[in-house]
Protein backbone atom coordinates (compact mmCIF):
# COMPACT_ATOMS: atom_id res chain seq x y z
CA UNK A 1 0.00 0.00 0.00
CA UNK A 2 1.24 4.01 -0.05
CA UNK A 3 0.43 6.16 1.76
CA UNK A 4 -1.61 8.55 -1.18
CA UNK A 5 -4.04 5.65 -1.06
CA UNK A 6 -4.92 6.17 2.29
CA UNK A 7 -6.24 9.84 2.20
CA UNK A 8 -8.94 9.73 -0.31
CA UNK A 9 -9.57 13.16 -1.58
CA UNK A 10 -9.57 14.22 1.84
CA UNK A 11 -6.18 16.21 1.15
CA UNK A 12 -4.42 17.67 -2.62
CA UNK A 13 -1.00 18.56 -0.13
CA UNK A 14 0.93 15.39 0.52
CA UNK A 15 3.60 16.54 2.72
CA UNK A 16 5.18 12.89 3.85
CA UNK A 17 5.03 9.82 0.72
CA UNK A 18 5.58 6.19 0.73
CA UNK A 19 5.17 4.49 -2.30
CA UNK A 20 6.29 1.05 -3.36
CA UNK A 21 8.71 1.33 -0.21
CA UNK A 22 10.27 4.89 -0.60
CA UNK A 23 9.91 7.45 1.10
CA UNK A 24 10.06 10.77 0.17
CA UNK A 25 8.95 14.23 1.29
CA UNK A 26 8.06 17.57 -0.15
CA UNK A 27 10.66 19.59 0.65
CA UNK A 28 9.09 22.56 2.56
CA UNK A 29 11.64 24.83 2.46
CA UNK A 30 10.89 25.62 -0.84
CA UNK A 31 7.57 26.05 -0.85
CA UNK A 32 5.83 27.81 -2.14
CA UNK A 33 8.35 28.85 -5.56
CA UNK A 34 9.42 25.25 -5.97
CA UNK A 35 7.79 21.88 -5.58
CA UNK A 36 10.85 19.24 -4.67
CA UNK A 37 10.38 16.02 -3.64
CA UNK A 38 13.60 14.82 -2.08
CA UNK A 39 14.17 10.84 -1.32
CA UNK A 40 15.17 9.54 2.04
CA UNK A 41 17.25 6.92 1.49
CA UNK A 42 18.57 5.98 5.48
CA UNK A 43 17.90 6.64 9.07
CA UNK A 44 20.78 9.42 8.82
CA UNK A 45 18.65 11.29 5.88
CA UNK A 46 15.34 11.14 7.64
CA UNK A 47 16.67 12.38 11.07
CA UNK A 48 18.56 15.45 8.67
CA UNK A 49 15.56 16.20 6.86
CA UNK A 50 13.35 16.79 9.81
CA UNK A 51 16.33 18.78 11.61
CA UNK A 52 16.72 21.24 8.61
CA UNK A 53 12.69 21.85 8.13
CA UNK A 54 12.42 20.05 4.99
CA UNK A 55 9.57 18.30 6.81
CA UNK A 56 7.92 19.81 10.09
CA UNK A 57 5.16 19.98 11.99
CA UNK A 58 4.50 18.11 15.02
CA UNK A 59 2.27 14.89 13.15
CA UNK A 60 4.05 15.21 10.15
CA UNK A 61 7.82 14.78 11.55
CA UNK A 62 6.34 11.82 13.70
CA UNK A 63 5.02 10.43 10.50
CA UNK A 64 8.42 10.72 8.71
CA UNK A 65 9.98 9.48 11.76
CA UNK A 66 7.75 5.70 11.33
CA UNK A 67 8.64 5.29 7.89
CA UNK A 68 12.02 6.30 8.17
CA UNK A 69 11.87 3.18 10.80
CA UNK A 70 10.70 0.87 7.83
CA UNK A 71 13.83 2.29 5.31
CA UNK A 72 16.20 1.48 8.55
CA UNK A 73 15.13 -2.32 9.40
CA UNK A 74 14.84 -2.72 6.02
CA UNK A 75 18.93 -1.73 6.21
CA UNK A 76 19.61 -3.13 9.33
CA UNK A 77 18.52 -6.94 8.84
CA UNK A 78 19.94 -7.08 5.44
CA UNK A 79 23.29 -6.39 6.56
CA UNK A 80 22.57 -8.64 9.87
CA UNK A 81 19.45 -10.54 9.74
CA UNK A 82 20.63 -11.89 13.86
CA UNK A 83 21.44 -8.17 15.26
CA UNK A 84 19.10 -6.09 13.42
CA UNK A 85 17.41 -5.53 16.32
CA UNK A 86 20.37 -3.94 18.35
CA UNK A 87 21.65 -2.41 15.67
CA UNK A 88 18.61 -0.40 14.61
CA UNK A 89 18.44 1.64 18.03
CA UNK A 90 21.17 3.77 16.71
CA UNK A 91 19.04 4.85 13.97
CA UNK A 92 16.00 5.23 16.73
CA UNK A 93 18.23 7.13 18.41
CA UNK A 94 19.19 10.01 15.82
CA UNK A 95 15.99 10.30 14.74
CA UNK A 96 14.38 11.21 18.12
CA UNK A 97 17.03 13.22 18.65
CA UNK A 98 16.17 15.28 15.30
CA UNK A 99 13.96 17.83 17.00
CA UNK A 100 13.34 18.32 20.69
CA UNK A 101 9.80 20.20 21.58
CA UNK A 102 7.59 17.69 19.51
CA UNK A 103 6.27 14.78 21.37
CA UNK A 104 4.71 13.16 18.06
CA UNK A 105 8.02 12.19 17.16
CA UNK A 106 9.32 10.64 20.11
CA UNK A 107 5.49 8.99 20.12
CA UNK A 108 5.87 7.11 17.04
CA UNK A 109 9.29 6.12 17.48
CA UNK A 110 8.59 4.51 20.46
CA UNK A 111 5.18 2.82 18.72
CA UNK A 112 7.61 1.54 16.42
CA UNK A 113 9.85 0.56 18.62
CA UNK A 114 7.07 -1.66 20.38
CA UNK A 115 6.09 -3.68 17.35
CA UNK A 116 10.38 -4.04 16.45
CA UNK A 117 10.41 -5.71 20.15
CA UNK A 118 7.37 -7.57 19.42
CA UNK A 119 8.43 -9.16 15.45
CA UNK A 120 10.29 -12.51 15.66
CA UNK A 121 12.52 -14.31 13.13
CA UNK A 122 12.27 -13.37 9.17
CA UNK A 123 12.29 -10.00 7.17
CA UNK A 124 10.83 -7.22 9.72
CA UNK A 125 9.55 -4.74 7.01
CA UNK A 126 6.11 -5.64 6.14
CA UNK A 127 5.01 -5.32 9.70
CA UNK A 128 6.62 -2.01 10.60
CA UNK A 129 5.36 -0.79 7.17
CA UNK A 130 1.67 -1.67 8.19
CA UNK A 131 2.32 0.23 11.41
CA UNK A 132 3.69 3.09 9.50
CA UNK A 133 0.96 3.33 7.36
CA UNK A 134 -1.50 2.83 10.53
CA UNK A 135 -0.35 6.04 11.94
CA UNK A 136 -0.11 8.03 8.81
CA UNK A 137 -3.80 6.92 8.42
CA UNK A 138 -5.03 7.53 12.11
CA UNK A 139 -3.68 10.96 12.08
CA UNK A 140 -5.83 11.93 9.34
CA UNK A 141 -8.39 10.32 10.04
CA UNK A 142 -7.48 12.12 13.62
CA UNK A 143 -7.82 15.43 11.76
CA UNK A 144 -10.99 15.43 10.18
CA UNK A 145 -12.67 14.36 13.44
CA UNK A 146 -10.59 17.15 15.43
CA UNK A 147 -12.38 19.03 12.07
CA UNK A 148 -15.72 18.61 12.86
CA UNK A 149 -15.48 18.71 16.92
CA UNK A 150 -13.67 22.53 16.38
CA UNK A 151 -15.58 23.85 13.56
CA UNK A 152 -18.84 22.82 16.06
CA UNK A 153 -17.31 25.41 18.70
CA UNK A 154 -16.93 28.10 16.10
CA UNK A 155 -20.47 29.83 15.71
CA UNK A 156 -21.59 31.64 12.44
CA UNK A 157 -19.92 33.68 10.20
CA UNK A 158 -17.00 34.23 11.99
CA UNK A 159 -13.31 35.33 11.07
CA UNK A 160 -10.38 33.56 12.55
CA UNK A 161 -6.86 34.07 12.71
CA UNK A 162 -3.97 31.63 12.61
CA UNK A 163 -0.18 31.01 13.37
CA UNK A 164 2.38 29.23 11.40
CA UNK A 165 1.53 25.96 9.09
CA UNK A 166 -0.97 23.50 10.59
CA UNK A 167 -2.23 21.90 7.61
CA UNK A 168 -1.77 19.11 5.29
CA UNK A 169 2.03 20.25 4.87
CA UNK A 170 2.62 19.46 8.94
CA UNK A 171 0.28 16.49 9.42
CA UNK A 172 -0.62 13.55 7.53
CA UNK A 173 -3.30 15.13 5.80
CA UNK A 174 -6.13 17.89 6.18
CA UNK A 175 -4.41 19.56 9.14
CA UNK A 176 -5.25 20.28 12.56
CA UNK A 177 -5.88 24.17 13.29
CA UNK A 178 -6.30 24.37 9.31
CA UNK A 179 -8.03 21.19 9.30
CA UNK A 180 -11.21 23.12 11.47
CA UNK A 181 -10.34 26.29 9.16
CA UNK A 182 -11.19 23.67 6.10
CA UNK A 183 -14.47 21.94 7.78
CA UNK A 184 -15.69 25.60 9.19
CA UNK A 185 -15.07 27.40 5.90
CA UNK A 186 -16.87 24.42 3.95
CA UNK A 187 -19.48 24.75 5.86
CA UNK A 188 -20.11 28.73 5.73
CA UNK A 189 -19.34 29.35 8.93
CA UNK A 190 -15.52 30.81 8.76
CA UNK A 191 -16.13 33.74 6.51
CA UNK A 192 -12.54 35.31 6.45
CA UNK A 193 -9.23 33.80 7.61
CA UNK A 194 -6.44 35.78 8.65
CA UNK A 195 -2.51 33.89 8.93
CA UNK A 196 -0.18 35.46 11.02
CA UNK A 197 3.24 35.70 8.26
CA UNK A 198 5.28 33.75 11.28
CA UNK A 199 8.43 34.91 11.70
CA UNK A 200 11.41 34.09 10.97
CA UNK A 201 10.88 30.56 9.21
CA UNK A 202 7.49 31.88 7.50
CA UNK A 203 5.70 28.80 7.94
CA UNK A 204 2.15 31.34 7.60
CA UNK A 205 3.05 33.12 4.54
CA UNK A 206 5.11 30.36 2.39
CA UNK A 207 3.05 27.37 3.50
CA UNK A 208 -0.15 28.25 5.46
CA UNK A 209 -1.21 30.79 2.44
CA UNK A 210 0.02 28.26 -0.32
CA UNK A 211 -2.58 25.28 1.27
CA UNK A 212 -5.29 27.46 1.47
CA UNK A 213 -5.26 29.26 -2.02
CA UNK A 214 -4.73 25.59 -3.19
CA UNK A 215 -8.18 24.67 -1.93
CA UNK A 216 -9.44 28.02 -2.74
CA UNK A 217 -10.16 29.55 0.43
CA UNK A 218 -9.15 33.13 0.67
CA UNK A 219 -6.22 33.90 3.01
CA UNK A 220 -5.04 37.29 4.47
CA UNK A 221 -1.48 37.49 6.10
CA UNK A 222 -0.59 40.14 8.89
CA UNK A 223 2.47 40.26 10.72
CA UNK A 224 2.20 39.30 13.93
CA UNK A 225 3.17 42.20 15.47
CA UNK A 226 -0.17 43.68 13.80
CA UNK A 227 -2.39 40.50 15.91
CA UNK A 228 -3.22 42.86 18.77
CA UNK A 229 -4.33 45.90 16.38
CA UNK A 230 -6.81 43.12 14.30
CA UNK A 231 -8.29 41.79 17.86
CA UNK A 232 -8.59 45.39 18.65
CA UNK A 233 -10.48 46.51 15.95
CA UNK A 234 -12.77 43.48 16.41
CA UNK A 235 -11.93 41.89 13.27
CA UNK A 236 -11.49 38.21 14.59
CA UNK A 237 -14.13 36.42 16.86
CA UNK A 238 -11.71 33.08 16.89
CA UNK A 239 -7.39 32.57 17.16
CA UNK A 240 -7.15 28.48 16.15
CA UNK A 241 -3.62 27.09 16.40
CA UNK A 242 -1.82 23.84 17.15
CA UNK A 243 0.02 22.33 19.12
CA UNK A 244 4.10 20.94 19.48
CA UNK A 245 3.33 19.64 22.86
CA UNK A 246 0.55 20.02 25.43
CA UNK A 247 1.33 18.71 29.04
CA UNK A 248 -0.52 17.08 31.60
CA UNK A 249 -2.15 20.25 32.92
CA UNK A 250 -3.00 21.58 29.50
CA UNK A 251 -0.57 24.50 28.87
CA UNK A 252 0.32 24.01 25.04
CA UNK A 253 3.59 24.57 23.38
CA UNK A 254 3.68 25.72 19.88
CA UNK A 255 5.39 27.92 17.49
CA UNK A 256 6.95 30.91 18.80
CA UNK A 257 4.73 33.97 18.91
CA UNK A 258 1.39 31.64 19.87
CA UNK A 259 1.68 32.52 23.38
CA UNK A 260 1.46 36.46 23.07
CA UNK A 261 -1.32 35.45 20.73
CA UNK A 262 -3.02 33.56 23.51
CA UNK A 263 -2.25 36.85 26.09
CA UNK A 264 -3.73 39.82 23.32
CA UNK A 265 -6.86 37.48 22.50
CA UNK A 266 -7.39 37.00 26.89
CA UNK A 267 -7.49 40.43 26.56
CA UNK A 268 -9.71 41.39 23.84
CA UNK A 269 -12.12 38.67 24.53
CA UNK A 270 -11.53 36.54 21.32
CA UNK A 271 -11.98 32.87 21.70
CA UNK A 272 -8.42 30.92 21.64
CA UNK A 273 -8.69 26.96 20.56
CA UNK A 274 -6.14 24.47 20.34
CA UNK A 275 -6.00 22.05 18.00
CA UNK A 276 -4.21 18.54 18.02
CA UNK A 277 -4.50 14.84 18.06
CA UNK A 278 -3.71 12.77 21.56
CA UNK A 279 0.04 12.00 20.29
CA UNK A 280 0.42 15.68 21.00
CA UNK A 281 -0.27 15.38 24.59
CA UNK A 282 2.01 14.27 26.61
CA UNK A 283 1.22 13.19 30.11
CA UNK A 284 4.62 12.52 31.49
CA UNK A 285 5.15 16.23 31.20
CA UNK A 286 3.44 17.83 34.69
CA UNK A 287 3.60 21.06 33.21
CA UNK A 288 4.49 23.43 30.12
CA UNK A 289 8.08 24.20 32.67
CA UNK A 290 9.07 20.67 31.83
CA UNK A 291 8.75 21.07 28.00
CA UNK A 292 12.05 21.40 26.07
CA UNK A 293 12.22 24.45 23.97
CA UNK A 294 14.08 24.31 20.63
CA UNK A 295 16.89 26.87 20.15
CA UNK A 296 17.48 27.39 16.30
CA UNK A 297 20.74 28.95 14.36
CA UNK A 298 20.86 33.09 14.69
CA UNK A 299 20.82 33.02 10.95
CA UNK A 300 17.51 32.30 10.91
CA UNK A 301 16.28 35.64 12.67
CA UNK A 302 19.72 37.76 11.19
CA UNK A 303 18.66 36.81 7.48
CA UNK A 304 15.31 36.53 5.32
CA UNK A 305 15.32 34.10 2.57
CA UNK A 306 18.86 33.55 2.70
CA UNK A 307 19.82 36.95 2.17
CA UNK A 308 21.08 39.27 5.38
CA UNK A 309 18.99 41.77 6.55
CA UNK A 310 20.13 42.43 10.10
CA UNK A 311 23.33 45.13 10.92
CA UNK A 312 26.23 43.02 10.74
CA UNK A 313 27.17 42.48 14.62
CA UNK A 314 24.24 41.78 15.70
CA UNK A 315 22.89 38.61 17.66
CA UNK A 316 19.87 36.85 17.42
CA UNK A 317 17.81 34.85 20.41
CA UNK A 318 15.30 32.37 17.95
CA UNK A 319 13.83 29.73 20.31
CA UNK A 320 11.60 28.01 18.15
CA UNK A 321 8.34 27.60 20.54
CA UNK A 322 6.71 29.13 23.54
CA UNK A 323 4.35 27.82 26.31
CA UNK A 324 0.95 29.16 26.52
CA UNK A 325 -0.61 28.73 30.02
CA UNK A 326 -3.84 26.67 30.23
CA UNK A 327 -5.60 29.30 31.78
CA UNK A 328 -5.69 31.34 28.24
CA UNK A 329 -6.75 28.40 26.73
CA UNK A 330 -10.72 28.47 26.15
CA UNK A 331 -10.83 24.84 24.48
CA UNK A 332 -7.99 22.19 23.18
CA UNK A 333 -9.69 20.00 20.39
CA UNK A 334 -8.33 16.43 20.30
CA UNK A 335 -10.06 13.38 17.79
CA UNK A 336 -10.85 11.94 21.53
CA UNK A 337 -12.63 15.45 22.61
CA UNK A 338 -13.13 19.08 23.52
CA UNK A 339 -11.50 20.00 26.44
CA UNK A 340 -12.98 23.30 27.65
CA UNK A 341 -10.64 25.82 30.36
CA UNK A 342 -8.18 22.71 30.21
CA UNK A 343 -6.82 21.40 33.39
CA UNK A 344 -4.91 18.68 34.84
CA UNK A 345 -7.79 16.39 35.75
CA UNK A 346 -10.24 17.47 32.53
CA UNK A 347 -7.05 16.55 30.15
CA UNK A 348 -6.56 13.11 32.20
CA UNK A 349 -10.35 12.24 31.64
CA UNK A 350 -9.83 13.05 28.12
CA UNK A 351 -7.14 11.08 27.48
CA UNK A 352 -8.51 7.78 29.13
CA UNK A 353 -11.36 7.93 26.66
O1 LIG B 1 8.85 24.58 13.59
P1 LIG B 1 7.66 23.94 12.97
O2 LIG B 1 7.28 24.51 11.65
O3 LIG B 1 7.81 22.44 12.94
O4 LIG B 1 6.49 24.26 13.98
C1 LIG B 1 5.22 23.76 13.71
C2 LIG B 1 4.20 24.22 14.67
O5 LIG B 1 4.50 24.92 15.62
C3 LIG B 1 2.79 23.74 14.47
O6 LIG B 1 1.89 24.69 14.95
C4 LIG B 1 2.61 22.45 15.27
O7 LIG B 1 3.57 21.51 14.91
C5 LIG B 1 1.28 21.87 15.10
S1 LIG B 1 1.06 21.35 13.42
C6 LIG B 1 -0.14 20.32 13.24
Amino acid sequence: MNSKDIGGDLTTVHAVQWENGVLRLLDQRQLPQAEVLIELPDAAAAAAAIRDMVVRGAPAIGITAAYAVVVAARRRYADDPRNWKQAIETDLGLLAEARPTAVNLVWAINRMRQEIDAIGDGDPAPALERLALQIHQQDLAANRRMGELGRALLGEQVAVLTHCNTGSLATGGYGTALGVIRSGFAAGQIREVYADETRPWLQGARLTAWELLQDRIPVTLLAEGAAAQLMKLGRVQWVIVGSDRIAANGDVANKIGTYSLAVNARFHGVKFMVVAPTSTVDLDTASGAGIPIEQRPAEEVLACGGRRVAAEGAAAWNPAFDVTPAELVDAIVTEKGVVEAPDARKMAKMMSL
